[in-house]
């Protein structure tokens, strides 16, 4: 079933901009986290029928865009479509701010600083502005979905002529139409949002490593995060596009898939038609002829034993899973609202290492979460030790209006979260190492990305289990496999030799 169009609960067009932000709500149906929290039983739909209006499918010729993305990978999956769009409208890229036409700020919301540096670089952009009055200016992604950015937008960044959210990409083209003929700052922002909106164009950076969206959306609501109000319920792809999707890459050339989704685990669980879980989309995709496929990222809640079972028969299913703990403490994993238990997680570790022996596990740990004590965070870090990740993205914790975890009472002084923060990564980063050194001498099969950032005479790939090579080899080999003979182990990097090109 298709619906026409959607109602938005928030949908400004052309609106006058207030003289003061009190005025704010007289003018603005505002983004709203209320709004965004609420979870309906309405019907997901899924839309098949996008397309650019022909009045706007050359509207950008001879025009350049710039995209900066911030946040995750599903917003730098969303900036592809964006560009696709953008292309689709004749618009041609560009690498520099400097000569753009409309420059676009793809945005995240996770972490206070995420934000500042947002805000820092659209101040730069007022020089832009005023040196190109033509030049269109926009504002998407997680951080446009808050009330509080829109208002501080509108009182301080008059520079900005578009706010747009992440769940309206596909209005893009009418919006831009929209800021370029109006005098003021075209905002359209939905709060909620249940649909699914197939086959937009996407412009794929590479053609080695490929992004598929397997699920929008979060409902697990930890009491830290803004995602679930930012990126509206969990909403499944059908099996068939996600399928199609990953298809028609492998037939395309690409040697890598990433499958994504804030919590892939609860994938299917939406289907009204169908009993159809992650496990069983896991086992479809093992069978397409693409060399490597990924995940990210997995709740420990709903990890179940029919997808570890999956996982087990390796192929293409690589032997790396990230796997968020974000606490050793189960009394701060109660508070994080996480809803699995230390004991539990562990379990997990156990029944993945013993289906999978050579599995390599890596996480996302938050410290300094509020009330956290030195003894809470000892158990992150026997967590750590315990479980022996080869990796892990560490946070301090950083306060998120609207959520639960932001009113909480917080007597953990910075300088503590700083230190232990420092400590953690120390441990990390000794048994990072330790994992390494075990491949002195081996030989790892490892697809070649690209020149090494630091060194362009090197190249640089990734093992099946994600981790970093760099070795001394012709250009031609970027985008192949190839097997590498590990000489030299450090903490995040491991050199080797070229040994021989791999046939897949
Ligand atoms: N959906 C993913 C996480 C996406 S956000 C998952 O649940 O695994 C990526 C990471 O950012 C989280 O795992 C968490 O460690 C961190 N994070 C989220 N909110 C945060 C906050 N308010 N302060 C600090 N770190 C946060
Ligand atoms: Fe945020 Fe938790 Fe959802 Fe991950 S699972 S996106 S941490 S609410
Ligand atoms: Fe950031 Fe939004 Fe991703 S808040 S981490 S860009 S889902």
């Amino acid at each position: 079933m298709m619906k026409e169009t959607k109602e938005a609960t928030v949908d400004l067009k052309s609106v006058k901009s207030p003289k003061k932000t009190e005025d704010y709500a007289k003018y603005f149906q505002a983004p709203s986290l209320k709004d965004a929290k609420k979870r309906g039983k309405e019907e997901i739909l899924v839309h098949y029928d996008f397309n650019i209006p022909e009045d706007m499918q050359h509207i950008g010729k001879g025009k350049r865009y710039h995209v900066r993305t911030y946040g995750c990978q599903m917003n730098e999956h969303d900036s592809e479509t964006i560009s696709g769009i953008l292309q689709a409208m004749g618009y041609t890229s560009s690498d520099s701010v400097e000569d753009a036409d409309v420059i676009l700020f793809n945005t995240c919301a996770i972490r206070e600083n995420a934000e500042d540096k947002v805000f820092g670089e659209l101040g730069h952009m007022k020089r832009l502005k005023n040196n190109n009055p033509n030049l269109i200016l926009g504002v998407c992604g997680c951080m446009s979905q808050e009330e509080k950015v829109v208002k501080k937008i509108l009182k301080s960044y008059q520079q900005v002529d578009l706010i747009f959210g992440t769940h309206n990409i596909h209005r893009l083209p009418e919006l831009l139409r929209d800021a370029m003929f109006s005098k003021e700052m075209v905002i359209e922002v939905w709060s909620k949002e249940g649909d699914i909106v197939e086959n937009m164009p996407k412009l794929r950076e590479g053609n080695t490593k490929g992004w598929v969206n397997i699920m929008y959306g979060c409902d697990k609501f930890c009491t830290y995060c803004i995602v679930p109000y930012t990126r509206g319920k969990e909403r499944s792809r059908r099996p068939e596009d996600v399928i199609a999707e990953v298809r028609d890459l492998a037939r395309q050339g690409f040697k890598e898939i990433m499958l994504l989704g804030q919590n892939v685990n609860a994938y299917g669980k939406d289907f009204e038609d169908i009993e159809y879980g992650f496990g069983d989309l896991m086992d479809e995709v093992r069978k397409i002829d693409i060399p490597r496929v990924r995940f990210t990222t997995s709740h420990p809640r709903d990890f179940d034993d029919h997808l570890i079972e999956v996982l087990a028969k390796g192929g293409n299913l690589v032997e790396q899973i990230h796997l968020p703990v974000q606490s050793g403490s189960t009394e701060v994993l109660k508070r994080m609202a996480r809803k699995y238990s230390r004991e539990h997680y562990l379990e997990l570790v156990r029944k993945i290492k013993d289906a999978i022996p050579n599995v390599s596990l890596s996480t996302d740990i938050i410290v300094g979460f509020p009330g956290e004590t030195d003894e809470q965070f000892e158990d992150t870090i026997s967590m750590v030790e315990e479980v022996k990740y080869e990796f892990a993205y560490t946070f301090i914790y950083s306060p998120r209006e609207g959520t639960p975890a932001a009113v909480m009472e917080d007597n953990v002084p910075m300088e503590v979260k700083k230190a232990r923060l420092y400590r953690l990564n120390e441990v990390l980063a000794r048994i990072a190492l330790e994992q390494n050194k075990k491949l002195q001498d081996q030989v790892v099969e490892v697809l070649v990305e690209g020149e090494s950032r630091t060194n362009a005479e090197v190249l640089a790939g990734r093992t099946r289990t994600n981790k970093l090579v760099h070795f001394t080899g012709d250009k031609s080999l970027i985008g192949q496999y190839v097997h590498i003979k590990i000489t030299d182990a450090k903490t995040w990097t491991l050199h080797g030799e070229l040994v021989s090109k791999v046939e897949v």
